[in-house]
């Protein structure tokens, strides 16, 4: 069943009066402020729609600092560059994902890499654009691990980036716990390693593999050259605008080698004008051309 406009207008109305009773106060103006600020940082659009989310999720902050009021965490932010707008751009992305999520892609990836691993050819270069808290990356590592048994590459690199400062870091520890973990693909089993304290770590050669840095995919310094065998950059336009989806994947296009591959998540579609890639056969997936 779809909400009627004026139910969700009442639903928005509603997230203002329950802040008025519980605290810190947020206002319409503080959403848009948010908004705003999100679009300009991260390319994300958050409607109004987004309100619950906004006050759930940066709530607990204002209450910490011991502000009464979102405007008064405004006023906190004044200063463009402090170092609390990482804070809140880590707060206001979502960061959900899983070891091998949309398996069909690591199948993909999987035929290209073997291929790709023939003798002769030692070099591979992947790029997880956008990767949480690193299960994509990782995926990625684990799979190139378990076919060098078979294919020997010695200079194989996995480069991981997020904009999201504090998910990199909780990234770099590779530490999950089995609801993070899932059905592991049974090839992978071997480089997960359950700890006893409950919690799972991977092992130290996909580890190596991947070197993960800080990246805004709509900010205009892209200091990575590639050429790219496979970039997966799933679940994340579907938070952009359209004319920055269309930018985003130009411009990673642009960095796949002829025959290098690009996934993206499940809903995402790569439009734009003239773009070197062809889609194939698999969902959300392209080919360099
Ligand atoms: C839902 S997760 C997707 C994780 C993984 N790619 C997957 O499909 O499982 C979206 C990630 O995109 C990141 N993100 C959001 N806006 C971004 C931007 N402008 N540049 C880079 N990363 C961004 C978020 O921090 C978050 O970790």
């Amino acid at each position: 069943m779809t909400m009627a406009a004026s139910d969700s207008a009442d639903a928005i109305g509603e997230v203002y009066i329950a802040a008025k009773a519980s605290g810190p106060a947020f206002e319409p103006d503080d959403l848009a402020f948010f908004a705003e600020a999100m679009r300009q940082r991260a390319g994300i659009i958050l409607p109004d729609t987004k309100a619950a989310l906004v006050f759930r999720r940066l709530a607990p902050r204002v209450r910490e600092l011991g502000l009464a009021s979102f405007a008064a965490y405004r006023q906190r932010l004044s200063n463009p560059e402090d170092a609390e707008w990482d804070r809140v751009v880590g707060q206001l992305t979502t960061n959900h994902s899983r070891f091998f999520r949309e398996v069909h892609h690591f199948k993909l990836l999987s035929e290209h890499l073997s291929e790709l691993m023939a003798p002769g050819n030692a070099r591979v270069r992947l790029w997880s654009a956008a990767c949480a808290a690193g299960q994509e990356p990782y995926s990625m590592a684990i799979l190139l691990s378990h076919l060098r048994a078979k294919h020997p590459v010695t200079d194989a690199r996995i480069l991981a980036t997020d904009i999201d400062r504090s998910i990199l870091v909780q990234a770099e520890q590779a530490r999950y716990t089995p609801e993070d973990i899932g059905r592991l693909p049974r090839f992978a089993r071997p480089f997960v390693r359950r700890e006893a304290d409950g919690f799972s770590t991977v092992a130290e050669a996909p580890r190596e593999l991947v070197s993960f840095k800080h990246h805004n995919l709509i900010g205009s310094d892209w200091p990575m050259r590639g050429p790219f065998d496979a970039i997966f950059c799933r679940n994340v336009l579907i938070y952009l605008s359209r004319a920055d989806q269309e930018r985003v994947i130009a411009r990673l296009a642009g960095l796949l080698k002829v025959g290098g591959l690009l996934c993206l998540g499940h809903s995402e579609v790569a439009r734009g004008a003239r773009l070197p890639i062809r889609r194939i056969d698999v969902p959300s997936s392209y080919v360099r051309i």
